[in-house]
């Protein structure tokens, strides 16, 4: 296992300068495993547990979060007017540069991923590489034989073409389920308002292999396991 230099490792963290943390290091404020450590130069391994101030050190690379967005808040890290969806991070998950992968209007709910993880995020959105988003959509009026043939099809709304997308009627006439490739801005409303329906209600359910999970309460968020990581990611395919 590779051995790096502690001032490094918590420089590294992007909160504080080298020179901070080579002060928190000769206060005596750093802990490896339990032991204070006073020299900067101090090799550590990547198992090595980490504290400062009494308050544990997160040395994981990246971040993933599953957000439950509750209607009226907006899918950005930073807004004048609205309540953002990184704003409802919690205290102890906050970290540097989180940012929602792909956004939800402000008028839809449901499953936000929120992750510091640009690769990652470009890997799930681009359509190339085919990671399905669910949706479940509530219409103003019933679901027609007609519109899941245009979906299927591949619509082209106003100057954007769609790709295939597949619309599957539930057992409320005004109700289906969405699945799309692609996020293209008001997708989902355009493509209905091309057939001439509103849509009165949108919450997104899944993306790729991982479902929304139903424990999350609107505005709640939680960690994702390495697991449920990947299983966003199954099904992809290579760019
Ligand atoms: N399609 C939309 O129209 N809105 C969303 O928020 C997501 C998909």
């Amino acid at each position: 296992m590779e051995q790096q230099r502690l001032d490094k490792v918590l420089a590294g963290q992007g909160t504080s300068s080298r020179r901070e943390v080579k002060e928190w290091i000769r206060k005596g404020l750093v802990k490896v495993n339990g032991q204070v450590v006073r020299a900067a130069d101090a090799k550590i391994l990547p198992t090595d547990r980490l504290e400062v101030n009494g308050r544990p050190v997160d040395r994981r690379e990246h971040l993933y979060l599953m957000l439950n967005k509750p209607l009226g808040v907006v899918s950005a890290s930073r807004d004048d007017r609205d309540t953002t969806v990184v704003e409802l991070v919690p205290e102890e998950l906050r970290r540097k540069n989180l940012f929602p992968a792909g956004r939800l209007d402000k008028d839809t709910s449901g499953f936000v991923l929120i992750t510091d993880d640009g690769a990652f995020a470009h890997d799930i959105l681009s359509p190339r590489r085919h990671v399905e988003k669910e949706y479940l959509v509530r219409l103003d009026r019933p679901l027609t034989q007609e519109m899941v043939r245009r979906f299927a099809e591949g619509m082209t709304i106003g100057e954007d073409k769609c790709r295939p997308a597949r619309l599957l009627p539930e057992a409320d006439p005004l109700e289906g389920r969405v699945i799309l490739q692609e996020g293209m801005y008001h997708q989902i409303r355009r493509m209905f308002a091309a057939c001439g329906a509103t849509v009165t209600a949108l919450k997104r359910i899944r993306m790729g292999g991982l479902p929304l999970d139903p424990t999350l309460r609107p505005g709640e968020c939680r960690e994702l396991t390495p697991g449920e990581v990947e299983q966003i990611k199954a099904g992809r395919r290579p760019e």
